[in-house]
């Protein structure tokens, strides 16, 4: 009789390093990536960087499946200096000692008895190909933002010609780029900032952004933290008419294998407490306001959004990180006198929140986020109405897909206003507008439709782009 036990037992899992890059927007997808494979039986080491942007994973939140037993942990140093702002020289240092550092690990694990075949690496890092080719393995890349963002980068050069990059020039940004298949028609301003650096074609971040998506662009594949049905088009045209390999797995938050949803690892304790006084809230009636983990909200703008805030008189739950102010200043010394007084029986600040508990509770009405793209799919995921603040990176342009392309949200300021100068009266306005005008009715019906489109691809198209990768792996097609 064939023995079926003989030939399990001669089956090596194949093993995949994974290679986050050391932030909480970059790491919780890469986590759920490898704990899909670990699941699936695919041998998973977890390369994690020490004294990155975000603390050490506990091990005990990375074992994936127990009963497995192969997921592993190795570290790295991340070489960041903290002492310094984060700019592209400090990226620079700091991607030159992880290269280095990833290299002689790949040496050890080499020598091994079950050696990596597959580098699953952050796209942002733009070295994983040449690591990928000198220890020859295939190379599959994590693209953690937008397909939008993605599809622009690809095409840079085509902006280039047409003369809407670098805009520099007066008016430069109002011109609409208009010419791409597959993208709405979206304003120059409304572009990655990366690849509209007020120091033009020269800025250290615009060179790097090309160089990282020219070689995302040789990568065996491409998952990309997006569902088929948020970006058909844009998907549909990388694919077709630029040959790139991708594929949408996300959104890549919830656990697909659907260990509990907030198995996801957060920067510092969350505060729970804020779940139970949200259950006693009516529904939809709550404002989460949080800006991710790397922005910081000038004092006088947080000033300006209190002052709005509290003339709305909706009730809130507002993150504010006091790390990230001059010496540790309590949110008390941050928020404007008597605030938190005046709003004690309605308002809640805490430090950091269980996010995707919070926006998944059906007292939440609203979030008024700074449009990260891991805080976007959470919010369109739950279908959480969203008030963008975009403050960095390719936010701006996360901002106009939810406003224009997917209409599930409201900008905090007006285009015409001044980013610079946050008034309490806008603030005031665009709040109730999301919370109780007609407009904000609208638009909360059909963030419930994405939500029911999110759970679809979740246990469907997503899913079966992280099952092809699993039995691609096990084929020895990767
Ligand atoms: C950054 C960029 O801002 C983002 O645009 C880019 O795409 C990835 O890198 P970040 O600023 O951290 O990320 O924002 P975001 O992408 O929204 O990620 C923040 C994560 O932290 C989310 O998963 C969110 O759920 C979590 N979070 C945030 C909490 O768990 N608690 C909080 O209080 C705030």
């Amino acid at each position: 009789a064939f023995d079926l036990s003989a030939h399990l037992h001669h089956y090596v899992a194949p093993h995949v390093l994974v290679v986050p890059y050391p932030a909480q927007g970059h790491t919780n997808p890469a986590l759920s990536v490898a704990k899909f494979l670990a699941d699936n039986g695919i041998s998973i080491t977890l390369v994690q960087a020490t004294n990155g942007l975000l603390p050490q994973i506990p091990s005990h939140s990375v074992h994936g499946n127990q009963a497995l037993k192969i997921f592993r942990k190795e570290t790295i140093p991340s070489g960041l200096d903290h002492s310094k702002p984060l700019s592209g020289a400090v990226l620079k240092v700091s991607f030159d000692v992880m290269r280095a550092a990833l290299r002689e690990l790949l040496q050890k694990l080499m020598l091994e008895e079950n050696p990596p075949i597959c580098l699953l690496i952050d796209s942002f890092f733009g070295w994983g190909n040449d690591i990928a080719v000198e220890f020859g393995l295939s190379r599959v890349d994590l693209w953690t933002s937008s397909a939008t963002t993605f599809y622009l980068g690809i095409h840079v050069q085509d902006l280039v010609t047409r003369g809407f990059i670098p805009a520099t020039e007066e008016g430069a940004k109002e011109k609409i780029v208009d010419f791409l298949p597959g993208l709405s028609p979206l304003r120059v301003a409304d572009m990655p900032q990366n690849l509209i650096p007020e120091e033009g074609l020269q800025s250290g971040m615009f060179i790097r952004f090309r160089s990282v998506i020219q070689s995302a662009k040789w990568a065996d594949r491409i998952l990309i933290n997006t569902m088929y049905e948020l970006d058909t088009n844009v998907i549909e045209c990388l694919r077709r008419e630029d040959h790139i390999h991708i594929d949408p797995v996300g959104p890549l938050h919830v656990d697909v294998m659907s260990v509990a949803p907030n198995s996801s690892v957060s920067l510092v304790q969350q505060d729970d407490h804020c779940l139970s006084l949200l259950d006693r809230q009516q529904q939809s009636s709550v404002l989460y306001c949080a800006f991710g983990s790397l922005a910081s909200i000038d004092e006088n703008v947080v000033a300006e959004l209190a002052h709005g805030l509290e003339a709305s008189g909706e009730s809130f739950l507002w993150v504010i990180r006091p790390d990230k102010y001059k010496n540790n200043a309590s949110v008390e010394e941050i928020l404007p006198e008597g605030f938190m007084e005046r709003t004690r029986d309605r308002g809640l600040v805490i430090s950091w929140a269980p996010q995707l508990s919070v926006l998944g509770h059906s007292s939440v009405g609203a979030f008024l986020t700074h449009c990260g793209w891991n805080s976007v799919l959470e919010s369109l995921s739950n279908g959480v109405p969203m008030l963008g603040f975009p403050q960095m990176a390719e936010q701006n342009t996360n901002l106009k897909l939810i406003v224009h392309d997917w209409k599930v949200g409201l900008p905090l300021l007006q285009q015409e206003v001044n980013t610079q100068k946050v008034e309490r009266k806008h603030v005031q306005r665009a709040i109730t507008a999301i919370m109780r005008g007609d407009e904000g009715l609208q638009i909360r019906m059909r963030a419930r439709e994405w939500k029911e489109i999110a759970e679809k691809a979740i246990h469907g198209s997503s899913k079966d782009n992280l099952q092809k990768l699993v039995d691609d792996l096990k084929q020895g097609k990767l």
